[in-house]
């Protein structure tokens, strides 16, 4: 994690989300709140993308690469994590790990609901300043600083007004992954203890994945090699888990999986052409109820 200027996966994540938009799937996605999130120079690669026109050079052609296959990931994920939302109108939303996530801002279904965006200080400032382009959001938006490797997330959750005895929708998307496995345990539990019954947990996650393991030091070798700035870099992935692992986890903290799907067979039921399947096939959107 980048502490002077934030997350810089963050900020990857939502070009690809500002790239798919009107594009991939618009009769499902849709994300008017990333282009306004952006800053000039990040929309620059956004531009490119969306043209479809691949760039002249290698490192630039890789960082188009990545960010249209990023976008390919990105569609499914948001939608099956907005799909679960909106079938669980709780009064309180927790964002874990929120970085430039636009949900409080573009869900009507939102509306009335408290939303608790948390995040690494470092990022949530970053958020703050950006989220001023943006008009007033649906839901009553509450930034709570929570570092999860040092502090502790229910502590700062009630400082900051969220309520124990109510049902809370969680929304854990492009976090895990970043986390050790004893940081995720303890953030669960944490979470488990502030969850009324009733209360849902979204929870996006990578499986194994030997073409995963062996691509990323590839395409950080490629981009030192061609001197393009790695958003990962500062931002190692530190975990995986099968899906019986999280499913154990999650039931030794109360929480029974109500679905948990691959984002390559969410595509699949999306209008939208899928060219990295292996990668798709490794990301998955888990759903648990309390
Ligand atoms: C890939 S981004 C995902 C952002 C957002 N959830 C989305 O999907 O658009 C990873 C997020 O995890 C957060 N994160 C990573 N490590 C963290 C930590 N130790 N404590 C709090 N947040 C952390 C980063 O600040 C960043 O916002």
């Amino acid at each position: 994690m980048d502490k002077t200027q934030g997350s810089r996966t963050a900020v990857l994540v939502c070009q690809a989300r500002a790239v798919a938009h009107g594009r991939l799937a618009p009769d499902r996605f849709d994300d008017p709140t990333a282009s306004v999130l952006l800053r000039p120079e990040e929309l620059v690669a956004v531009e490119q993308a969306r043209s479809g026109v691949p760039p002249e050079g290698w490192g630039p052609r890789l960082e188009y690469e990545f960010l249209r296959a990023t976008a390919e990931g990105l569609v499914p994920r948001t939608v099956a994590i907005d799909d679960a939302v909106r079938e669980r109108t709780h009064p309180q939303v927790v964002i874990l790990g929120a970085g430039l996530d636009g949900r409080a801002w573009r869900m009507p279904e939102l509306a009335g609901t408290a939303v608790f965006e948390v995040d690494h200080p470092s990022s949530q400032q970053d958020k703050r300043q950006r989220a001023a382009a943006l008009s007033s959001p649906a839901g009553k938006v509450t930034f709570v600083p929570v570092d999860f490797t040092a502090d502790r997330l229910d502590d700062s959750l009630k400082a900051a007004g969220y309520r124990t005895g109510r049902p809370t929708t969680w929304i854990w998307e492009g976090v895990v992954p970043y986390l050790t496995r004893a940081e995720i345990t303890a953030t669960l539990r944490a979470l488990a203890e502030a969850s009324a019954p009733g209360s849902r947990l979204v929870v996006n996650y990578q499986s194994p994945s030997l073409v995963a393991s062996l691509g990323r030091p590839a395409a950080r070798a490629m981009r030192r090699l061609s001197r393009q700035p790695d958003p990962m870099a500062r931002e190692p992935w530190r975990s995986a888990w099968t899906p019986a692992a999280m499913r154990e986890l999650l039931a030794g903290q109360g929480y029974a999986v109500a679905r948990d799907t691959d984002l390559l067979a969410l595509a699949g039921a999306l209008t939208m052409p899928v060219r990295g399947r292996r990668s798709l096939r490794s990301g998955r959107v888990l759903i648990a109820d309390r």
